[in-house]
């Protein structure tokens, strides 16, 4: 790893968090939009050239659920592709070391057997949902294993799955545990709640905290031992019906859950097999439990 770290997207989720933990010793240059749009390819390589950094995570994106990528499906495209590629190509450009660059577990093919591994990125084409999101990280995947590939620089990617914990300062957090603190809390102190879906579907939940945490002892490992991308994760999954009772007894809530089967709960099981990462020496630091006390504590500020 480099000493001096850019980090693009730094007042994004998981951006603010890669600060946050950037280890000690380490230069972090946290560039806002309007110091360093990266749609512009020149004023990309004139940052480079001049603020020199040795290592660059890229963690700036276009980023949303399902309905905002199916609104705005060519932007979604377009935007994910020119930022990563002139990012990327700046970036061998100036000869930058070592890249990490965070692409995501949509990436993997639609109907990917669960727990998803490295080498069954390719195997299909993501899920249609989310494809022109998830075809442009495929495409910075793939552009930093090239250069990897070619000039031996640490080019590398990461694959993070759904990430809950702490989000940014007045923008409403999205995703189904946000959406289910919301519910109970509206139902307080007993009145039922109603779950979509039999409750046994499964989802893998990682505090943003660890895969900023993830991030930076990845960045920290021998550019020898690496793959070219990476699982982040805890490589387990959470049922529905774990997920309520764990918020219902962090919120304090002592009603009756309900699921309702006739309602859609997507895929049963969606998990990254992160046995890559765990045999790197890396461990979790936050459990489901601190997650959804964070999302409450930055809800009551
Ligand atoms: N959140 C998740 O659950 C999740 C899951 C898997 C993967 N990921 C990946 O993790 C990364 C970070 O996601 P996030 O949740 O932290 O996203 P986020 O909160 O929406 O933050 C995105 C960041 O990108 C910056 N950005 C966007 N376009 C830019 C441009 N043209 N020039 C400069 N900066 C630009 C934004 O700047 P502004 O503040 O100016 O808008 C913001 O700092 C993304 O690559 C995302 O695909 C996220």
């Amino acid at each position: 790893m480099g000493r001096r770290v850019l980090i693009t997207g730094a007042s994004g989720r998981l951006g603010r968090q890669l600060v946050a933990y950037a280890p000690a010793g380490v230069e972090v240059l946290a560039p806002s939009r309007s110091e360093l749009d990266l749609l512009d390819f020149s004023a990309v390589g004139a940052y480079l050239g001049s603020m020199k950094p040795e290592t660059v995570i890229h963690a700036a994106a276009l980023v949303g659920g399902i309905d905002q990528v199916q609104a705005r499906a060519s932007e979604f495209f377009e935007v994910n592709l020119r930022i990563q590629a002139n990012l990327i190509e700046a970036a061998k450009n100036h000869r930058v070391g070592q890249f990490c660059f965070v692409a995501s577990s949509g990436c993997y093919p639609a109907g990917c057997p669960s727990p998803q591994r490295e080498d069954q990125l390719w195997d299909g084409p993501p899920d249609v949902s989310l494809r022109p999101y998830a075809m442009a990280k495929r495409a910075g995947i793939e552009h930093c294993a090239t250069i990897r590939r070619e000039l031996g620089l640490d080019y590398f990617s990461v694959l993070p799955p759904n990430l809950i914990g702490p989000g940014r300062e007045g923008q409403p957090a999205t995703g189904v545990v946000p959406m289910l603190i919301e519910r109970f809390l509206a139902s307080m102190p007993d009145r039922e709640v109603v779950v979509w879906g039999t409750g046994r579907a499964r989802r893998e939940m990682m505090d943003v905290r660890d895969a900023a945490r993830a991030i930076w002892h990845l960045v920290g490992i021998d550019a020898v031992d690496r793959m070219p991308w990476t699982n982040l994760g805890l490589g387990e999954s959470l049922s529905i019906a774990e997920v309520a009772a764990t918020i219902q007894r962090v919120v304090g809530h002592t009603g009756p859950i309900t699921f309702d089967p006739t309602k859609p709960e997507g895929v049963l099981d969606k998990c990254n097999d992160c046995t890559i990462l765990l045999d790197s020496g890396w461990r979790p630091e936050f459990t489901f439990e601190d997650s959804v006390r964070s999302i409450l504590a930055q809800r009551n500020v």
